[in-house]
């Protein structure tokens, strides 16, 4: 049967930096995120006895090796395995926005690969399994994604990783205020992945104990600030919360800046427009992109001044984004 999901991607306010088990991808700390209305990947999957191999199509590209493919055929198998077949699979794939460059590609790449395949293989999943399965062999930050609103993945304690999923914290229309500000600087792709950079950094960095042992406390303000709606208590704990996972990346060796001479403009613009008292807070994940997150009435003004500066190519307005769904709109 053919399915094809529409997944939503998200961005990390209390980040996830670091694994507990590589091969399960379990996290070392728990995190949460909000997901963007306006940023999705729409995934089609067949499994179909006439294919004598898996395909994979993204972003009209034919993928054939490296490590997206080779994460595509394994998360392909662990759904086969699941489904009890071993039917090869066609998947076509395509992000409304620049693939790898910071903008969460993976989270609701390999989301949408769960959501659609594993329907698509025959399998009812809920949504805890679907959260396990998305993150297992794809992304960490897949296991969010699925959810919509406000998302919390729990790192769990289990050496299995049955307790280390995502749970929606507030629906997606808990706040319509809410907004996020996509920056886009750059659409080059990112020199170090995600995956590669977190794995150094917890080999390597002499600060990643410190970043764990704050993280409880950031975790708990976040949950406040969005139980309170009190704006200022998860913007002020996002951005810094991101500040010091960066901090961990700079000190990484060899060292992983993923900021552009554009970033820091935007992060010393930020800081200069809130002295004014224009409240808005910067975050930014492993990119040279800065998402600002900000209430609807400075949303204007802010992406206005954004706007202004010379090397910001374009800005996406962005409220919370809705769980995942399926359509019947397919790919090919
Ligand atoms: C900085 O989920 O892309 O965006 O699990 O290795 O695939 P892997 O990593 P990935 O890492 C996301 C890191 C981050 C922070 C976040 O989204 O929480």
């Amino acid at each position: 049967m053919k399915t094809t999901a529409i997944v939503n991607s998200n961005i990390a306010l209390v980040k996830y930096w670091g694994k507990r088990d590589e091969k399960l991808i379990l996290p070392n700390n728990s995190n949460i995120s909000v997901a963007y209305d306006k940023l999705n990947t729409i995934t089609t999957v067949e499994f179909n006895l006439d294919y004598s191999k898996d395909i994979f199509i993204l972003d009209s590209n034919e993928i054939t090796d490296g490590p997206v493919f080779k994460k595509t055929t394994e998360h392909l198998n662990i759904i086969r395995q699941k489904a009890g077949i071993e039917t090869r699979a066609k998947v076509v794939s395509k992000n409304n926005f620049p693939t790898a460059a910071g903008l969460a590609s993976s989270a609701s790449g390999f989301s949408a690969l769960a959501f659609a395949g594993s329907k698509a293989a025959g399998l009812n999943l809920d949504q805890r399994e679907l959260s396990i399965l998305a993150r297992l062999s794809g992304s960490g930050s897949a296991s969010r994604s699925l959810i919509g609103g406000f998302a919390e993945w729990m790192k769990g304690e289990k050496a299995d990783g049955s307790d280390s999923y995502a749970i929606q914290i507030a629906k997606p229309d808990y706040w319509p205020e809410f907004r996020i500000i996509v920056a886009i600087i750059s659409e080059a792709r990112k020199k170090t992945s995600s995956t590669d950079g977190m794995n150094l950094t917890v080999k390597t960095c002499p600060l990643y104990q410190g970043w764990l042992n704050t993280i409880e406390q950031d975790l708990e303000n976040v949950r406040k600030g969005i139980a309170e709606k009190n704006f200022t208590l998860i913007g002020s704990t996002a951005e810094f919360n991101c500040l010091k996972m960066h901090a961990t990346m700079i000190t990484t060796q060899p060292s992983l800046i993923y900021w552009m001479p554009e970033t820091l403009e935007i992060i010393h613009s930020v800081l200069d427009w809130r002295k004014q008292g224009l409240e808005g807070y910067f975050t930014i994940d492993a990119g040279p992109q800065v998402k600002i997150i900000c209430l609807e009435k400075d949303v204007e003004e802010i992406n206005n001044k954004l706007c202004s500066i010379p090397s910001v190519k374009k800005t996406i307005i962005c409220k919370v984004g809705k769980e995942a769904i399926l359509t019947d709109n397919h790919l090919f």
